[in-house]
Parts: C-alpha cells; structure tokens; sequence
C-alpha cells in the first residue's frame, strides 16, 4: 500500500495525465487537489484522445474511486458536460466518482470578474484561463464562497448567492462595464446542478483516509505545475491554488505522515501559457518546431504555448519545495533530431551567475541563462520502452538530468500512448 503524490515541476503542461493514468493502473483511488477547469489532462488510449479538465484522469481505468478534493474549484456545468461527454464515449462516472463536499463552486460572477478583471489589466494581464478560478478562490479565502454542500440546499445558496452579487454587480457594472447577473438565474441553474451531482457528493476526506486505513494505493494528481504555485510560483503570474505537494495534504483532507512518495513531472523541455518571465524561451524557427512537434497548445483553452530549453535552476527550486524522491521525465521524443540541445544550469544576474530561483519578479526577468550545450540524438524514440534501447546521447541527456538535479529518474515517457513508457522504477 502506498500514497504517491504526483506534481508538475515546471509551469504546467508537462504530461502529468499520461504518468497518473500510467500509475493508476495499480491504484485504487485517485484524487484531484487543487485547480479546477483551467487544467487539461491529455490522455491518449490506442488511438483515442482524452482530454480531462476536472475529473481525475484516472476515470479511464474502470472500476477505480476517483475524487474531486476539497481543494479543487469546481464549475458544476463544466463537470456536467465532462461527466456527458465521457459517458458517451462510453466511460461511467456512476459509483467510481465522488465530489468533495466542501469543495468551492465556481459560480457566473467568478467567470465574468475573471473575464473583466483580465480586460480591464490589458498588457499587464495575467493570462488567465477566464474560468474563474482566481475569484473563486479569493471568495473562499475571504470566507464567503460558496461550497458543494450550500449547493444542496436552496435557502442556503440563495443567500449567498445575493449576498455576493451585490459585491460582483457592483464591480461588473461600475468598474468593469459590463451586464450585471440575475440572482433568480443562478439560483435556478445551481439548483438544477446540485440535483444531478448529489448522487455524487461525499466526504472524501473521510473516504480517502478510509482507503489508506485499508492499505489501499492512494494516488493524489496535481494539476498545473510548481512554478504556478501561489506560494511557491512566478507571483503574480502564478494560479490561485497551491499546486506543490504541499497542497495535495491541504486538498485532499489527508495528514502530510501519510505521503510515501512524490513524482516531480518533468517535461524534457519547457513550456509556459501566458504571460510572465521565462528566462529560458526560444524565439524564432527552433521554439516553433518544437510547439509543432510536441503539440503545445493549450488542452484547455488552444492558446498556443512558449517554448524553451530545460531549466534546472527552476526544477532545483521544485525539488526543494516538493521534495521529489523521483521523477518521470516526459516528451522526451519531441527532442528527436536536435542535433544540438542546451541546458540552462545557472542564471546570470547583476553580474554574478545565481543558482537559486530569485523570487522577484524583476530579477527573474532580467536573468540571463547560463547553458550548458549537450549533443542532441538523431535516430526516434518514439515508442522505446526499454532504457538502455535509447539513442546513447539521449541516454546521456537523461543521466545528465540527473546528475545537475541529484533525483533520479524512475519513468521516461516517449510518445502520448500509455504504453509508449519506459519504467525504470516501481512506485506502488
Ligand atoms: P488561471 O489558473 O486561469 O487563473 O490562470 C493563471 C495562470 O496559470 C495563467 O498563466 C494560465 O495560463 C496558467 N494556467 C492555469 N492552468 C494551467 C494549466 O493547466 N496548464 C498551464 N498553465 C495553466
């Protein structure tokens, strides 16, 4: 029995729904934590593509529990219409799905505030996804959002709901400039929501401690990575939710003593979606061959994503803030045909090179990376499930990884199939 924790080490996007529905083969939960609509999880099985926004990616496995945490920010009409869609491609959420309780609801107002508030910000805007979860996640913290449970009950979520649009109507009609909301409208709809989701709604703190009671195999899926943590990440142009392993305790109602291991996700290059510092982008020919090749546009919104090489000063800090006790290294395959591919192993800054992620923003900004240059490999991996079946230089890329991260390497990923996977080492 164990509790794996498996967390993005870069800015989101970096396979994590691949390795969690690698592992949840021999899980028997599987638990969202933080985040909400703004994650997309690719998933692809023989030649069908599945891309989840709220629902654990473990949902493709028959027959596992999978869990919306109480950290997660849930839009009940977009959980509906990934409930519908999934069932008609003929996967049933009925009896292995369960939402958090105490989970906060994204209502209208979170959606059109996120939406203005990025409008009204123009160059200096954050690049939101524009599902509302920045405002969702500030009702909660300001202790007036609205949970799961006050869904179930009409006077409870009228109440708020009224409560909070004089707030919202104000700021949407004077500030912003747009339509204000009817109160009556989303009480209406809410109410027809909680009707559908109630079969669903549990507390899943208590069934997920169950499950570790019973020695079960816990697996808990981080959504977005490290450097958009709150805390931890590029502020302000971060998410609103803690994303490190950290997070996972907080959003799933379990005790940090339970966690046996955590896979830090690490793509084998990085990417970023929308605005803020990123030292090691790379303009022109060579970042847009990359983006064609590895796919990168947004699963959720289609935004096409920045691109550039692999950073270790950023994945030392997410070793440091998760602590990582292995890794699994994907897209490994995009670098194919590079004939010659850099590592960013310190920044220089204000004349000196630093080996620490600097936490203002305006350092990061102007940091110049430091590269070290390794020979790429011509010859595909696409496909390879055995280590020492990689190109010698790819394996060298790997083992350098490595070494500058002092974490080994326990999955290497190298295709979007689920059994395109090389595993070096067991975590359940
Ligand atoms: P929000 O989470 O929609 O508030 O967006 C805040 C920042 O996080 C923006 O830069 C988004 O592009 C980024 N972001 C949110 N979710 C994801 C994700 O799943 N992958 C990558 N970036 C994300």
């Amino acid at each position: 029995m164990s509790v794996i924790i498996v967390v993005g080490a870069q800015w989101g996007d970096e396979g994590k729904g691949k390795i969690v529905d690698f592992l949840t083969e021999k899980a028997d939960l599987v638990a969202r934590y933080q985040g909400g609509n703004n994650a997309g999880h690719t998933v692809v099985i023989k030649d069908e593509k599945y891309v989840l926004h709220l629902i654990p990616s473990g949902i493709l496995h028959e027959g596992k529990a999978c869990v919306i945490g109480n950290g997660v920010v849930i839009d009940p009409a977009a959980l509906i219409e990934e409930m519908d869609g999934l069932a008609s491609r003929g996967v049933e959420t009925k009896g292995t799905l369960f939402i958090s309780k105490s989970a906060h609801v994204i209502m209208p107002y979170h959606v059109a505030v996120d939406r203005a508030a990025e409008d009204l910000k123009g160059a200096k805007k954050i690049g939101t996804t524009g599902r509302g979860i920045g405002p969702a996640y500030t009702d909660k913290a300001a202790r007036h959002g609205v949970r799961v449970m006050d869904m179930l009950n009409p006077d409870s979520l009228r109440e708020k709901v009224t409560q909070n649009l004089v707030t919202a109507n104000f700021l949407l009609e004077n500030l912003y400039k747009v339509s204000p909301l009817d109160p009556h409208q989303i009480v209406q709809s809410y109410t027809g929501y909680a009707e559908r989701l109630k079969p669903y709604i549990a507390d899943t703190g208590i069934m997920i401690n169950s499950a570790i009671e019973a020695k079960k195999n816990v697996l808990l899926e981080g959504a977005q990575g490290t450097l958009l943590d709150i805390d931890h990440g590029t502020y302000p142009f971060v998410t609103s939710s803690n994303t490190v392993a950290g997070g996972a305790c907080t959003g799933a109602g379990i005790a940090p003593t339970k966690i046996d291991r955590i896979i830090g996700v690490v793509k084998a290059y990085t990417t970023r979606v929308g605005s803020g510092p990123f030292p090691t982008e790379i303009p022109g020919e060579l970042g847009e061959r990359i983006r064609e090749r590895g796919g990168e546009y947004g699963a959720t919104t289609g935004r096409p994503r920045r691109c550039g090489w692999l950073d270790i000063v950023g994945l030392r800090h997410a070793i440091r803030v998760n602590g990582f006790t292995g890794l699994a290294l994907t897209k490994l395959d995009i670098l194919d045909g590079i004939e010659k591919i850099k590592i960013c192993v310190g920044y220089k800054y204000g004349g000196t090179v630093i080996e620490e992620f600097p936490k203002e923003l305006e350092a990061l900004d102007g940091c110049e990376p430091v590269y070290e240059e390794v020979k790429g490999w011509i010859e595909s991996t696409v496909g390879i499930t055995k280590f020492e079946h990689l190109p010698a230089d790819a394996r060298k890329y790997v083992r350098r990884i490595e070494k500058l991260l002092k974490t080994r390497m326990h999955i290497i990923s190298t295709g979007q199939k689920r059994d395109e996977i090389i595993v070096l080492k067991e975590q359940f």
